[in-house]
């Protein structure tokens, strides 16, 4: 749907300016690692443009969706995880009251990030990314919105689970070789509904693998594990450790696209990691969390430097795809938190990686707005385009180094304050058919 009001804001190029770019820190040493994220996060949120007059109907979403401002609403969701991530890292507290009224507008008429005004563009990846930042907060006991609300972070992750674990969201047509498989679109009206993809399926996998964790429940284990598998036979995830981005259910899902992209390999990895440490770092786990990982740094940092190279190399990435560094740099950095054997292997690459991120932050009125490409010595032969997600990326990138020093995510056991709704999701309450759902017990081939 077009909302009005737009203004042709984001995405100007911008006059050559004689301002200094973004100071590089010391990146030797947190503090001055924070400074600079710091930076780079109130940049971030002048794109932002909920909390100005006469924007009430913008609250927890930035300008959108195209062609009425270039982001769609997914990226909302996706932008309070990277700020939640920093202010976990840092300790800087000042976003969360926008941070909260946010999460609260978007959870919906029925508290599962569906609502109403954005259905028509409902993937159930866009819905899963909220799921992801409402996770982030449960597991940085982020507090609580206000009693008012009626909900809390927790219960926000289950009402989308379960409503991805229902047979509605999936391939429900035996004989078929995706059949099981999670939709690309949360509804038939959609196009995109005979669409298997990586990344639905991904964010369902990384989320029943930190519901496992934070609530010791092993059923999301299980629906995790069975998805993990389902992404292999499919050969969406290959031998090699390449992660493909998806298929076609008329294909009978045969059609695989090569393309990798690198928020597929990472929520993968992120859950992976989340996985090995729900099964008491069993080996497999570790070994798939390895293969994910080595093929990563290779496929995405092939000079050391992120660089999103299904698009980049040819200048084809859109919005959506110049946002995908930002969660492969925060998920993975986080996936090392709980797999510390990984760690100095990628905080290596991660480290390299910020330090050109940083010096892409050349442009914009303040001379220090980031570009997309880190490559090229700072982006200089890109043009000079500005944007909220290359903003998330360099955070994202600041933000992940910090978390060579991080505690594990908390749990129900370990201080985890957030209250849950194992029956929570509102199509669950009127049909409650997610909870026999065959898929889980046997429905598709393979499973
Ligand atoms: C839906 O969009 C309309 C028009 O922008 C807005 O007035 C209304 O508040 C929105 N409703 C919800 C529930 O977000
Ligand atoms: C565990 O999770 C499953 C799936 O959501 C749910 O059906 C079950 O009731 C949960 N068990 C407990 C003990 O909460
Ligand atoms: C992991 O270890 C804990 C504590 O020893 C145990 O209770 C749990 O069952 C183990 N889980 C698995 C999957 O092995
Ligand atoms: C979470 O922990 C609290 C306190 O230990 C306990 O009362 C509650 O039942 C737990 N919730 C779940 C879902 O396990």
């Amino acid at each position: 749907m077009r909302l009005p009001g737009w203004t042709a804001a984001a995405g100007l190029l911008s006059l050559p300016s004689a301002l200094a770019a973004l100071a590089a820190p010391d990146f030797t040493n947190l503090d001055s690692i924070k400074d600079t994220a710091a930076e780079v996060a109130k940049d971030l949120l002048s794109f932002y443009k909920g909390e100005d007059p006469g924007w009430v109907f913008a609250i927890g979403i930035l300008p959108g969706p195209p062609p009425d401002g270039d982001y769609f609403w997914w990226i909302g969701g996706a932008m309070w995880g990277a700020l939640l991530d920093y202010r976990h890292q840092t300790g800087d507290t000042q976003y969360d009251r926008i941070i909260t009224r946010s999460l609260v507008e978007q959870s919906g008429e029925n508290k599962d990030f569906m609502p109403a005004n954005w259905t028509a563009t409902m993937g159930n990846d866009d819905q899963g990314f909220w799921a992801m930042t409402a996770m982030l907060a449960a597991e940085t006991n982020f507090p609580p919105p206000p009693a008012e609300a009626g909900l809390d972070w927790l219960a926000l992750v289950q009402a989308v689970f379960n409503e991805q674990t229902m047979l509605e969201r999936r391939v429900n047509i035996p004989g078929n070789n995706c059949n099981g498989g999670l939709r690309w679109q949360a509804f038939s009206i959609n196009n995109g509904f005979d669409y298997v993809n990586t990344i639905s399926n991904g964010i369902y996998f990384n989320l029943g693998a930190r519901l496992a964790r934070y609530t010791g429940n092993d059923t999301y284990a299980e629906y995790a594990e069975k998805t993990y598998e389902l992404l292999e036979r499919l050969k969406y995830i290959d031998e090699e450790g390449n992660v493909h981005d998806g298929a076609h259910l008329p294909k009978d899902c045969l059609d695989v696209n090569k393309l990798q992209f690198s928020y597929n390999a990472a929520v993968m990895i992120q859950g992976a990691a989340y996985m090995y440490d729900v099964t008491n770092q069993s080996q497999k786990w570790k070994d798939r969390l390895d293969l994910l990982v080595d093929r990563s740094l290779a496929v995405f940092f092939p000079n050391g430097v992120a660089y999103e190279y299904a698009c980049e190399g040819v200048g084809s990435c859109n919005v959506d795809m110049r946002s995908f560094k930002g969660y492969l740099h925060r998920w993975v950095s986080q996936a090392t938190v709980l797999a510390p054997h990984l760690r100095d292997r990628v905080m290596t690459v991660f480290e390299g990686s910020a330090r050109a991120a940083v010096a892409a932050c050349d442009r914009g009125d303040n001379g220090q707005m980031c570009g997309f490409e880190w490559t090229r010595n700072g982006g200089a032969q890109s043009p000079k385009q500005t944007s909220a997600v290359h903003q998330m990326n360099v955070l994202g990138a600041l933000t992940g180094l910090m978390m060579k020093e991080a505690k594990v995510p908390v749990t129900n056991a370990t201080g985890g304050m957030s209250k849950g709704d194992a029956d929570g999701g509102a199509a669950c309450r009127t049909c409650v058919r997610w909870r026999k759902s065959p898929w889980a017990i046997g429905l598709g081939r393979g499973f």
